[in-house]
């Protein structure tokens, strides 16, 4: 008994002790985690391997995102360039909106957000987004996939006018149009109602640190 107690009382500052390590590393892990969010990142897209053709999915697999997917920008497009942000549309302090920053002399935080009517990501002002989906963007658990409403229901998509188009580029011998897929969200997991002729591919997001 009386060793019992001996051995409880010299344990006890070591299980104090051990209770401040883990809530310190707590906190250290809360404040990775916060900064982690706020790190201004690109995003590149990955194709799985049961999607489309190989030649597709060369077109796709890491390819950067500008709001188009290509591997062949134009010299005019600006790569996403952001990262999850407050809106105002979400309580307080919950980074759950996502914003960009557009390229050109005056640099300007733009929101993300997904047209409630053709289903394709878009960027703008607070009025372009208005009526539309702005988040909750998330990551998925390992950090390193961009969510939206819970879950990675991301496409790459051409629309047949996007192929008239390359034709008629190739035509012209314009190389800057070659290749670009757009960027959607499968919001009802329904195919994201695409156009006929329209051609979507399963993607993820990927986040990659942003060079500055
Ligand atoms: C942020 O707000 C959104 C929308 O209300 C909600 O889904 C999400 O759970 C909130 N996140 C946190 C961390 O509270
Ligand atoms: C938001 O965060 C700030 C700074 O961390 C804090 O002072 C403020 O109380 C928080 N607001 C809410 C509503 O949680
Ligand atoms: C965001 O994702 C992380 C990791 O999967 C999860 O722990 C967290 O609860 C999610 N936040 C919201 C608001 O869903």
């Amino acid at each position: 008994m009386v060793l019992g107690v001996i051995m409880m009382a010299t344990m006890l500052p070591t299980m104090i002790g051990l209770n401040e390590a883990t809530q310190g590393s707590r906190d250290q892990e809360e404040n990775r985690r916060t900064t982690e969010r706020k790190q201004r990142v690109h995003l590149l897209a990955t194709c799985s391997l049961s999607q489309g053709t190989p030649e597709l999915r060369q077109q796709i697999q890491n390819a950067k995102v500008y709001f188009y997917i290509t591997k062949h920008p134009s010299s005019s497009m600006v790569p996403f360039n952001g990262g999850f942000y407050q809106h105002p549309d979400f309580p307080p302090n919950n980074t759950s909106g996502m914003v960009t920053i557009t390229g050109g002399e005056t640099p300007t935080l733009r929101w993300v957000f997904l047209d409630a009517q053709t289903h394709e990501m878009r960027w703008g002002g607070r009025p372009d987004s208005q009526d539309h989906v702005c988040g909750p963007y998330n990551w998925t658990k390992d950090e390193q996939f961009v969510t939206l409403e819970g879950w990675e229901g991301w496409l790459a998509v051409r629309l047949s006018e996007d192929e008239a188009r390359d034709q008629s580029d190739q035509e012209l011998g314009i190389v800057d149009g070659q290749e670009l897929w757009r960027l959607y969200f499968d919001q009802n997991d329904d195919g994201a109602n695409l156009p006929p002729g329209a051609q979507g591919l399963e993607i993820q997001l990927k986040r990659v640190m942003a060079e500055s």
